[in-house]
């Protein structure tokens, strides 16, 4: 991406604690596609976020690059998006510092993302799951990006990195530019539940169950299909109150096949659930096959997922420190 396009530009992360699913895929990455011809668009795998809570070091090191092969194979091509991992841009640790210094107790206090993770990990609540968003605004902020695109359990952390950015410009004149959370509607899967608990979002970093992993062979999918909870009534119809699990599957069947709520009703009409959770079932294995299939050709071919990372780091870590010597020249940190 030259810099004369000039485009405006998304900054997007994904933590690798857990492997991609469902939920990432209509939730994040169908949208970072759609999005890549008229952003400057950078999507970043955020392992200094992944380790506010414990993860398993190979773990870790392997979902880092399934990761990356996903994200190509669901069409985020390297030559149009900076597809990078965080901790290879020193910047965010160096900007994620100073924001903290620009970041209250209160406003981290009343983070709801915090009190939960820290009501679910009593034994580890440590002082960067508390700092966290400080490192998120730094890593937005970094890149001067005008849209966040993110669900809306992150809404919260995006308008923190907005008052941390006006606060900062504020002492010490325009140095970022203050972004705004692109939140898409949820009737378009933004939000896919666990299909265990419709009423919890479907996570990868908490397995409750319930959750159908990109990677997943098509037998695993279809059996989480049949398994789904729904209700005690048969019928096929979109009410999130009444009927959550049931709204879920049609939320999800609606965003492979792009058929209306409507159309979906009618469809299995009379015909109880049985048929309908297999119908959505095959249209994600369906919609996964070529995905899964490009993903692990791709990771056969460390070469070019490595060239892919570096020379992303590359052109992430160019823009990021121009933003981040001018942040120290404001704060009167003497030039090297
Ligand atoms: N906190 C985000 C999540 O857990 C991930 C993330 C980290 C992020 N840095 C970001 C998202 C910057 C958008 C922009 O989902």
């Amino acid at each position: 991406m030259t810099e004369s396009t000039k485009k405006p530009v998304i900054f997007s992360g994904m933590q690798p604690s857990g492997a991609l699913t469902l939920g990432s895929f209509l939730g994040a990455l169908k949208n970072w596609v759609a999005l890549s011809e008229e952003y400057d668009c950078y999507y970043c795998i955020v392992d200094l976020h992944a380790i506010t809570t414990r993860q398993e070091p190979a773990d870790l090191r392997r979902r880092c690059l399934e990761q990356i092969a996903q994200y190509i194979a669901c069409g985020l091509d390297p030559a149009k998006n900076t597809l990078f991992i965080q901790s290879h841009v020193p910047a965010h640790s160096e900007l994620g510092w100073i924001l903290n210094c620009y970041t209250m107790f209160g406003e981290l206090s009343r983070m709801t993302q915090f009190k939960d993770k820290s009501a679910r990990n009593t034994d580890n609540i440590n002082a960067g799951l508390f700092t966290y968003p400080a490192l998120m605004a730094a890593d937005i902020l970094l890149y001067q990006a005008n849209l966040v695109p993110v669900g809306d359990d992150q809404r919260q952390h995006v308008e923190l990195a907005r008052d941390i950015a006006t606060r900062f410009n504020g002492v010490h004149g325009d140095v970022f530019t203050i972004p705004e959370a692109f939140i898409p509607k949820t009737t378009e899967g933004a939000r896919v539940m666990s299909l265990a608990d419709p009423t919890r979002k479907m996570s990868k970093s908490e397995p409750t169950g319930g959750c159908v992993y990109l990677m997943d062979k098509p037998e695993t999918i279809l059996k989480s299909f049949k398994r789904a909870v729904t209700d005690s009534d048969a019928e096929v119809r979109y009410d999130i109150k009444e009927k959550p699990g049931v709204s879920n599957l049609m939320s999800i069947y609606s965003s492979t096949t792009g058929k209306s709520f409507e159309t979906i009703e009618a469809e299995f009409a009379g015909q109880g659930y049985g048929a309908f959770k297999e119908a959505v079932g095959e249209s994600v294995i369906e919609r996964f096959r070529p995905i899964r299939e490009q993903a692990e050709a791709l990771l056969q071919d460390k070469t070019y997922l490595t060239q892919v990372y570096t020379e992303a780091a590359n052109h992430a870590a160019y823009t990021a420190n121009k933003t981040l010597r001018k942040v120290q020249k404001k704060l009167g940190f003497v030039a090297k």
